[in-house]
């Protein structure tokens, strides 16, 4: 029997372990910015007792550390993701409550999907951003988000939950669930279990979704010029319709971690329902 060996290789100057400092950066978002926080900056080498997956060797990380051990004792920071169709609002959303948190000198990063690391700003590229159509399948398209979601958890979401901060993401693995498995009609299995796959144990902590009917959401990304060129943003409403629906019925089944508010209301109305619905629910 053939037995294999894994590890990964060091890119030429980067080191191969995972960092629990450098992935990360403290939101410094305006409100109607972007919410995007990448590149990362500059490393600082956090103690070894912050990163129990470190192994002795700079240069090689075992990958099986590194898949299925994203946190290794529980994690005293907390996860939001926010989901909803393009057009939703969710970035203004995630800058506003980013600021809330720093008000009250919690720390807090953002980050998105797909994206936030360098390799997942490359898939991103890769999905978002191709320019010749409808090419990829749903299939290579689960596998890609699946990829830069596991690289995002392993280099920046984990090693942050380790170290108690909050990190707020603008899209997580409901994504997948929602475009991959209702809208594009991948089976529900293998959806599940690439997700899970590319998790490991981070789940979110709370799910806020931005609903907004699929013609709003249409309107609002014409109005968006410079994104129009995205391939994924060229969906019918028949498309969104589904992805609503899709996010709705996620949130009835799991209301405990689900908060649904109406993207329709005013971009204040909006910040005060999530800011009072995370306070609730948030120790
Ligand atoms: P956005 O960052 O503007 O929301 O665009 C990301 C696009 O990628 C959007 O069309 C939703 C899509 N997407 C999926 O289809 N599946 C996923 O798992 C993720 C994270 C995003």
């Amino acid at each position: 029997m053939m037995v294999v060996s894994c590890t990964l290789a060091p890119l030429p100057g980067r080191s191969t372990e995972i960092p629990d400092g450098p992935g990360i950066r403290i939101a410094r978002s305006k409100p109607g910015g972007s919410g995007k926080v990448w590149p990362p900056a500059s490393p600082t080498r956090p103690s070894a007792a912050t990163r129990p997956w470190k192994r002795s060797s700079p240069s090689q990380t075992n990958i099986f550390t590194v898949l299925f051990m994203p946190l290794t004792k529980k994690p005293t920071g907390t996860l939001i993701s926010f989901e909803g169709s393009e057009g939703s609002g969710k970035s203004t959303q995630i800058a506003h409550l980013a600021a809330r948190f720093q008000k009250l000198k919690r720390k807090v990063i953002t980050t998105r999907e797909p994206g936030g690391t360098e390799i997942g700003e490359q898939i991103r590229n890769i999905i978002v951003h191709n320019s010749r159509g409808d090419e990829i399948c749903a299939q290579t398209e689960l596998l890609l988000f699946a990829a830069a979601r596991a690289q995002l958890v392993r280099e920046v979401i984990a090693p942050a939950l380790m170290r108690g901060i909050i990190v707020l993401s603008d899209r997580f693995l409901d994504s997948s669930t929602v475009y991959q498995g209702i809208a594009r009609n991948l089976p529900t299995g293998p959806v599940n279990e690439i997700n899970r796959f590319a998790v490991g144990n981070v789940l979110p902590d709370l799910t806020v979704v931005i609903d907004v009917p699929e013609r709003v959401g249409l309107a609002r990304l014409k109005l968006r010029a410079s994104d129009l060129p995205d391939r994924m943003e060229r969906k019918n409403v028949d498309f969104y319709k589904k992805v609503r629906k899709g996010y709705l019925v996620l949130a009835k089944g799991m209301p405990e971690r689900f908060i649904v508010v109406d993207g329709t209301k005013t971009e204040e109305a909006i910040e005060k329902k999530i800011w009072s619905e995370v306070r609730a629910r948030l120790p």
